[in-house]
């Protein structure tokens, strides 16, 4: 221990703390300064920044000594007596806070290149904001709303909003931002890692790190008898079910007789501090007897493949799905051209910047007891005591959750709570159970709250991930680019459960044929168990995978049939009255035309040119489209249930709360609930509290997941609402409390015809490239974007979306890979995984197009996921129009790129991180 003398917010600050001591651990441990977040440790993602005499330095891994007599500010000194320093008001204006764990980070750098431009006595520049924010990442903005809010608190003028098309009504089309945002803002946003608990342990998990090996031995016991060491845990000690999985139930919570991926847990640990956990890790020791690995999934269909699960029938094969529309043979008979060429994706990390955390508190926990505080009770207003087994976690399924940890601790799911946490994105990648259960047991075992917080590191290795694919497609059609027939066969890695890759591989295979009126179609889908990472939901659901195999060829047709790139998507999209690839009749709301031709309005100026070269530059547009599906649909019940009460006040104002279980990752949809309340019960849309995500006094809104929470919740919401309306109008005055549960139409499971899904969103994006011929890298310069989102609630959430969307895709077409070698993974630490930063942020011209869908509230269909979807194809489109060279594999390997250009090949199967050319595959998935 030694004496730390700083001044931190202005106030001094004399502690005795360890020399090893970070800045980010005095701020957050000893001072419960938790407005500074954590993401890496690694130095890597900045979102810890704060200042130091004015400088802006990453706190994890600034010794905290280094800062001893100095100034250090921390998000929490922005705000003086209530009044938003110009940057938060800012941040607050543009939307620039989504998820917000980046947010306080983002704000101190803004805020230290502000003054240090306004010292210099310069204007400041979007390339000052991109320099200095480089190395600070947000996953969830795409970073186009945090320039506009630097620049506008520098006091310069930024574009408006984008312009939405149907006139704003009380508060349905009304800009607004998310609820939370202000909380995000000031750094008094806490997650789950920043609650507190007296008498809290701390959790770890042994994993295999091997990727396939029987069990033979695991001894616990020196990691017991290790001071601090409360409880160590087996697959023994699990009173209930030993396995989890979001949709079919395989994925051991303690493996017993064998690990199948790296990141299987073993046992786990709960320890008076997180370093005496990591040691007692260290003390135990598992023999293994390794098995043969199987790390692809075209390798696992084989008939020799090592078997993932021993005991299934079906071998490897998780599921074969399969849509067959009108007769294959015949549409490719009536062809005149066919492509058939086959595309890889990689596995990709939704690299959500706030690691899994969990915090288990047993049944009748009473902090009391501990002599100490429950800031997680204080901050909802509740009594400490605890009467249920309760998890605090940011989770995008809470009563799945909730069910899940029943099942294991062998409860009924009414005596376990999950009070969902504010999340730091999620993306998809908290869908599945990570630390929820192992928190529980530990628990449970010590009857004192336990914490498992994951670090970067055992983020990257447990949770799934995307799908890598192979994807073969045949695109047959006339001469004149009408399409006659789709054939495709994918092969999915599921990786070593099944988390939701059925669901997942579903999605990716019903959109093989694009959003176009195809009249023959044949997909078959292989969905495969690996010795890889689990495969599961991520933003675009298989779509982003499919998608950029259908976009590539679409754009060879039209070139092999010299027809405009625009003019053949326009001849086949979708539309009313068209016929999807799995029979349902569009009746509705299918706006791609008129995303098609807004998107080629805005590229057709009068400079338009499709390519041109400056120096050693070529510059292209590339173009794709895109549909996606709102709701979960293919026979799913898709229910959500709200709450809404309501308290009548002449004197200050009607007040409302809205409550339901539905996750928030983000997205912004708290202010799109408060909006659908506000609108029934003609009040303001600011006058409305939501409550999300507590499964005892929220009812289920169902998982975050499909983009389906707008409709589903939104209409579980506005339902329940004009239900208090009309009450409060029968009897004025009364509080009232409603509950709706709202069931969206039927749909039908695939292969039944029908519809398959309750509604549909579209979008068009063209990609503006610039290729340096000398090194062959590629730059993103401009996206322009139509999204037909049926009706906009909240056009700056939804600028948000659109936004981060397109930046995410970005990354999964250049720069990120999830690299496995033989199930293990090379991914291992941030540095190793390239998310875009603000530098490779294009510029974004957004059109909104709202063709209502009639069962959606007010119009609107789901967002979430669609512009992640045709931006790698519009990108890789627009290489091939500068270079000549067609990209096969992503992420686009511009060392590949380069060699082709130069060997003047046409074609690139390599990515980076790939180890072998694309394997050949059979339609129909014959080897
Ligand atoms: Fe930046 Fe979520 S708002 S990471």
């Amino acid at each position: 221990m030694s004496r730390l003398r700083m001044t931190v917010n202005g106030r001094p600050v004399d502690l005795d703390v360890p020399e090893s001591r970070y800045l980010s651990e005095v701020l957050r441990k000893d001072l419960q300064l938790t407005g500074t977040k954590i993401g890496c440790n690694e130095a890597e993602c900045g979102i810890c920044t704060v200042l130091v005499d004015g400088t802006p330095v990453v706190s994890c891994v600034y010794p905290a000594f280094k800062a001893n007599g100095t100034q250090v500010e921390t998000i929490e000194n922005l705000s003086q007596d209530g009044e938003l320093h110009a940057l938060q008001q800012a941040f607050l204006d543009h939307g620039a806070v989504q998820c917000g764990i980046c947010t306080p980070g983002v704000i101190m750098t803004a805020k230290a290149l502000i003054e240090e431009k306004k010292a210099a006595g310069e204007v400041l520049t979007e390339e000052h904001i991109a320099v200095a924010l480089k190395d600070t990442f947000c996953r969830c903005t795409g970073y186009q709303s945090i320039s506009r809010a630097i620049l506008l608190a520098s006091g310069q003028d930024v574009p408006p909003l984008i312009p939405v098309s149907q006139p704003a009504s009380h508060s349905i089309g009304k800009p607004m931002p998310n609820l939370q945002a202000r909380d995000k803002i000031t750094g008094e946003a806490r997650f789950t890692d920043d609650y507190r608990f007296a008498g809290m342990l701390y959790a770890r998990t042994k994993r295999a790190n091997i990727p396939h090996a029987r069990i033979l031995s695991i001894d616990t016991s020196a990691a017991r008898d290790l001071a601090g060491v409360h409880a160590v845990l087996t697959h023994e000690d699990i009173p209930g079910r030993n396995l989890h999985g979001v949709f079919i139930t395989d994925w051991p919570v303690l493996c017993a007789d064998k690990v199948r991926y790296a990141g299987d847990a073993i046992a786990i640990v709960a320890a008076d501090s997180e370093e005496v956990a990591a040691a007692a890790l260290d003390l135990i020791a598992v023999d293994y007897e390794k098995l043969p690995i199987v790390s692809d999934a075209i390798d696992a269909a084989k008939p020799d493949s090592p078997l993932v699960h021993e005991d299934r029938a079906e071998g490897n094969l998780l599921k074969h799905i399969k849509v067959i529309k009108g007769d294959i043979a015949a549409g490719f008979a009536e062809a005149d051209t066919i492509i058939d060429q086959t595309y890889r994706t990689p596995a990709t990390e939704h690299m959500f910047l706030e690691p899994e955390c969990s915090i288990g508190v047993p049944a009748g926990y009473s902090p009391e007891n501990f002599g100490g505080i429950c800031d997680a009770a204080a901050a909802r207003g509740e009594t400490a005591r605890h009467d249920k087994t309760t998890v605090y976690v940011g989770s995008q399924i809470p009563y799945g959750d909730r069910d899940q940890v029943a099942a294991t601790l062998g409860l009924e799911p009414e005596s376990v709570r999950i009070v969902a946490t504010l999340m730091g994105g999620g993306f998809g990648g908290k869908e599945d159970i990570t630390g929820q259960i192992h928190a529980a047991l530990l628990a449970e075992k010590t009857q004192r709250p336990v914490k498992m917080l994951y670090s970067r590191q055992e983020s990257l290795l447990v949770h799934p991930k995307r799908h890598a694919t192979v994807i073969r497609i045949r695109t047959g059609a006339t001469r004149d680019g009408k399409l006659t027939a789709v054939e495709a066969t994918l092969y999915g890695d599921g990786g070593a459960y099944a988390s939701l890759s059925e669901k997942v591989l579903t999605r990716a295979s019903t959109h093989a044929a694009g959003p176009y009126d195809v009249p023959n179609v044949k997909v078959d889908c292989f969905a495969m168990y690996t010795n890889n990472a689990p495969s599961g939901a991520f933003r675009g659901f298989g779509v982003t995978q499919s998608c950029f195999a259908v976009e590539s060829n679409m754009d060879r047709l039209a070139e092999q049939l010299e027809l405009d790139v625009i003019e053949i998507r326009r001849i086949n999209a979708l539309d009313v009255g068209s016929v999807t690839s799995t029979g349902q009749v569009l009746r509705e709301s299918a706006g791609l035309q008129e995303c098609i031709d807004l998107v080629e309005q805005d590229m057709r100026d009068d400079s338009f040119r499709w390519t041109w070269e400056e120096g050693n530059k070529r510059f292209a547009w590339g173009l794709a489209v895109a549909y996606k599906n709102t709701g979960l649909g293919g026979g799913a019940p898709d229910k959500a249930s709200a709450e809404v009460e309501v308290w009548p006040d002449d004197s200050k104002g009607t007040t409302a709360e809205v409550r339901i279980s539905s996750a928030e990752m983000g997205q912004g949809l708290p202010a799109v609930l408060a909006a659908c309340a506000a609108e029934e019960l003609g009040i303001k849309a600011s006058a409305v509290n939501v409550l999300l995500g507590d499964t005892d006094f929220c009812p289920d809104g169902g998982p975050t997941t499909a983009s389906r929470q707008t409709y589903v919740s939104g209409n579980a919401v506005r339902l329940a609402a004009a239900d208090a309306a009309a009450r409060l109008e029968a009897e004025p005055g009364t509080p009232v409390v409603v509950r709706h549960d709202y069931m969206a139409p039927e749909t039908k499971p695939l292969g039944s015809g029908g519809d398959m899904h309750v509604a549909f969103s579209y979008c068009a994006q063209a990609a503006l490239c610039e290729i340096d011929m000398d090194t062959g890298e590629v730059s993103v310069k401009k996206i322009i974007a139509a999204h037909d989102v049926g009706r906009a609630i909240n056009p700056l959430t939804l600028q948000g979306q659109i936004e981060g969307g397109i930046v995410m895709c970005i990354g999964y077409t250049l720069t990120e890979h999830y690299i496995q070698e033989d199930g293990v993974p090379w991914t291992d630490v941030l540095a190793r995984y390239k998310i875009p930063s603000i530098r490779h942020t294009p510029e974004i011209s957004n059109r909104i197009v709202e063709h209502q869908t009639s069962a959606g509230p007010y119009g609107a269909k789901g967002v979430g996921e669609l512009p992640s979807i045709p931006t790698s194809a519009a990108i890789t489109n627009a290489i091939y129009r500068a270079t000549g060279v067609r990209m096969r594999s992503l992420p686009v390997d511009q060392d590949e790129l380069l060699r082709a250009m130069r060997e003047q090949n046409t074609e690139v199967e390599m990515a980076w991180g790939d180890r072998k050319p694309i394997p050949k595959v059979a339609l129909g998935g014959e080897q």
